[in-house]
């Protein structure tokens, strides 16, 4: 065998998108703010890939260069994984200065997309947590926008982001270490998940969407993870050795639907919990309603808006009252959806028929949560197509909060 040569973790094209010169690897994933402007610039002009290697003899650091076609033809041959390919000391591009910082967290409502209604402290605390490297968790009920501020966070931030939606996942330890394979020759073959390239990327920011969903397995194999204090991966449980090192710098950032209403999403391990900074997502008030649908919406009839909005407003109110007759309110996502039948021409009775009735049980007739809500948005129709089936002041009883 000749001398043991020093290969890359990472390969990246550079791309120029208007003046930026970004670095992307085959997957998309982007390692730009991990290398300086020149080294970027100097590969796209080049027309040169380049590569992260490790420092040589266990040193700290690892340095981005140009990827010889030796060192191509050396990574594409398969190379067995060993488990501790991961040096944990690479360098990190973390703001230090304090000052810095604070500029930073303090300025960043800035950041947040108009589209997203989220009070600035929230915001700014989402935004703190995740350049100080915590665990989040996004919490709320469904369609309140807790995926979309976990996305908007991301990409505010400009790091190398990944998503994985857990609970869409069969097989947690495909999803999050990988498949292994045997050959006679080789032994042992781990084909690593997205998931294993993702907690080695220094500064990464991990999306993990649904937690609450996931399977167990799932929820285990995160634990050593996501514990401050142990921060790696166990590829095999097993054999009780391989583990790759979660990379200085990386943030997860999970969401969950936690609530009494949520009965299907299982109930997540205190010991979990535990190991997150929670950021509550509010559901939002009538008037922080009216303003989202109005602004996405500025073509629909205001009039139409606020009218859905009350309708969202009573709904939530019922649901959180000890005797509600109804699980949930109509969320957010909901009444977007709502409102684009609305701007397709559909009438609000006809839009509620199809976007909000489905949700609630038919069952009970006249007592039914379905015949409760309707109740509720019959009072808004004024298309000449609701039937009245109670009376005004059936109807206030109803609906008062
Ligand atoms: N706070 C909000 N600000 C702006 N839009 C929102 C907000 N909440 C919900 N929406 C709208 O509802 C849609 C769904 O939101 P999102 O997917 O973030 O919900 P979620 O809380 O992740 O729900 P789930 O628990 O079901 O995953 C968004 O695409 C957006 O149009
Ligand atoms: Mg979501």
């Amino acid at each position: 065998m000749s001398k043991k040569m020093i290969l890359p973790d990472v390969i990246c094209e550079v791309v120029k998108s208007g003046n930026r010169y970004n670095a992307l690897d085959t997957d998309g994933n982007k390692y730009t703010s991990e290398i300086t402007w020149g080294c970027r610039k100097n590969a796209h002009k080049g027309g040169y890939l380049i590569g992260r290697f490790p420092s040589k003899n266990g040193k700290t650091g690892s340095s981005w260069r140009r990827c010889t076609d030796k060192v191509l033809a050396a990574v594409n041959e398969s190379i067995p994984v060993t488990g501790d390919v991961i040096d944990e000391n690479v360098l990190v591009d973390v703001p230090t200065d304090h000052s810095e910082m604070l500029n930073f967290i303090h300025s960043s409502y800035s950041l947040k997309p108009r589209g997203l209604v989220m009070n600035e402290l929230k915001w700014k605390y989402l935004v703190r947590s995740a350049v100080r490297g915590k665990n989040i968790m996004m919490t709320g009920p469904s369609g309140c926008g807790k995926t979309m501020a976990a996305k908007s966070l991301v990409n505010a931030l400009d790091r190398p982001d990944f998503y994985f939606n857990l609970g869409a996942t069969q097989d947690p330890r495909s999803t999050l270490i990988g498949n292994v394979h045997f050959n006679e020759g080789t032994g042992t073959f781990l084909s690593e998940a997205l998931f294993v390239k993702a907690i080695s990327t220094p500064n990464a920011v991990i999306l993990l969407d649904e937690l609450s969903r996931a399977h167990p397995d799932a929820w285990n194999i995160l634990m050593t993870v996501l514990d401050y204090g142990q921060r790696y991966l166990r590829l095999d449980e097993k054999e009780n050795q391989a583990t790759i090192k979660v990379a200085p710098g990386v943030t997860f950032v999970a969401t969950a639907n936690i609530g009494n209403e949520y009965t299907s999403t299982r109930v997540m391990d205190k010991a979990l919990m535990d190991r997150f900074t929670i950021v509550e997502m509010d559901v939002l008030s009538e008037d922080e309603e009216k303003d989202l649908l109005s602004y996405m919406f500025p073509h629909v009839n205001s009039d139409t808006i606020s009218n859905v909005s009350k309708i969202a407003a009573l709904t939530r109110a019922e649901s959180r009252n000890n005797s509600a007759r109804i699980p949930g309110g109509i969320s957010t996502r909901t009444t977007v959806e709502l409102c684009g039948l609305l701007y397709d021409g559909f009438s609000l009775a006809e839009s509620a028929e199809v976007s909000i009735y489905p949700q609630y049980d038919n069952t009970g007739g006249g007592d039914s949560e379905r015949t409760f809500v309707k109740q509720i948005v019959q009072k808004f129709c004024d298309d000449g197509t609701s039937d009245d089936l109670f009376n005004e002041e059936e109807t206030e009883v109803a609906t008062e909060a």
